[in-house]
């Protein structure tokens, strides 16, 4: 018996740009029908990697297969089967969103009548029905981002590579693009997905990669990450002296951090620690469960990265 393929795996992979590796010796794997995430900052290697499995960018070590094909040497049979959302809109900007996609399809090798079929059912799912005339540039960004959605899918691939789909959206944008997502994933469609948003990664992502400096630092999912890296309850302490507070608190706390003017304290039991600042008076005291953001923020460091 054979073992079902993985949609992408890359083994220990580097790229370097000028003498800087922007990807180290990364090694992930991504099954079929499953949404798996590359959460990481700004630089990290994101769009990098994303290029590499497209065949865009080339390794300068490490093998990669996507849908079964080694890539870059065929990542053009593997491009057949793959839809892409890039980073930055690369829309048509005079064309309307139709030859939007129609241009898109003849890319594919569709013909106009196969491409007719499938433009109705596309700009459904974009919900981009009532702009079907207008041009990209009359449109706002996150029909923009729904348009490019909708191209990536005219050949209805297999496989989705989207770097930051919901970057730069309203809330309502934002929510809209990803309940399209989950709906293909329902659909038996594989994503990888970049990210810097965990809310994201947190609700889209079955597994998922952090990576920093090009290199992975962990790997799992988004609850085995929070538990692994976390724990489970956070509270935010604010309006205290953090330096009299800390060493009152740690005993009970699995760890502590001063951020700023802040404590965070990250603890199995939050009543104990509750109890102990129940003598403090003026303390704004915030308690949650632990999140994808506390995981990242602790990995990747609190300081902006560029
Ligand atoms: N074509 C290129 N030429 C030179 N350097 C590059 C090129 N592409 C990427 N880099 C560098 O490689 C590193 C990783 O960049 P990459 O775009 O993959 O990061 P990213 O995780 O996608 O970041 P962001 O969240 O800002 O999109 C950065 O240091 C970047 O400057
Ligand atoms: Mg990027």
């Amino acid at each position: 018996m054979s073992m079902p393929t993985a949609a992408i795996t890359f083994t220990g992979v580097n790229k370097s740009y000028g003498g800087k590796l922007a990807v180290n010796g990364l090694s992930f794997h991504v099954e079929p029908g499953e949404c798996f995430g590359l959460l990481g900052p700004n630089g990290a290697g994101k769009s990098t990697t994303a290029r590499m499995v497209l065949g865009m960018a080339l390794p300068d070590a490490g093998t990669i297969t996507v849908l079964g094909e080694p890539v870059p040497g065929r990542a053009r049979r593997a491009r057949a089967r793959i839809g892409v959302v890039p980073q930055f809109d690369n829309l048509e900007p005079g064309f309307t969103v139709r030859e939007n996609l129609e241009i898109f399809g003849t890319y594919f090798g569709m013909s106009a009548g196969e491409i007719s079929v499938v433009i109705p059912s596309l700009l459904e799912f974009a919900r981009l029905e009532s702009k079907a005339d207008a041009r990209v540039i009359e449109l706002s960004g996150g029909m923009k981002r729904r348009l490019t959605l909708a191209r990536a899918l005219i050949n209805d691939p297999q496989l989705l590579v989207m770097d930051e789909p919901a970057t730069g959206l309203d809330p309502h944008a934002r929510h809209l693009i990803w309940e399209r997502l989950r709906l293909l994933l329902a659909r038996g469609k594989t994503i990888l997905l970049t990210t810097h948003f965990m809310e994201e990664a947190e609700r889209l992502c079955n597994r998922l990669c952090v990576i920093d400096e090009g290199r992975s630092i962990a790997e799992g999912t988004p609850n085995a990450l929070i538990e692994e890296q976390i724990g489970s309850q956070v509270i935010e302490i604010y309006g205290g002296n953090s330096h009299e507070l800390r060493p009152l608190l740690e005993p009970y706390t699995q760890r502590t951090e001063v951020s700023g003017e802040a404590l965070f304290c990250y603890a199995a039991d939050p009543e104990q620690v509750r109890l102990q600042l129940r003598a403090h008076a003026g303390l704004r005291i915030l308690q949650r469960p632990a999140n994808l953001e506390d995981v990242f923020l602790r990995l990747t460091g609190r300081e902006m990265k560029d």
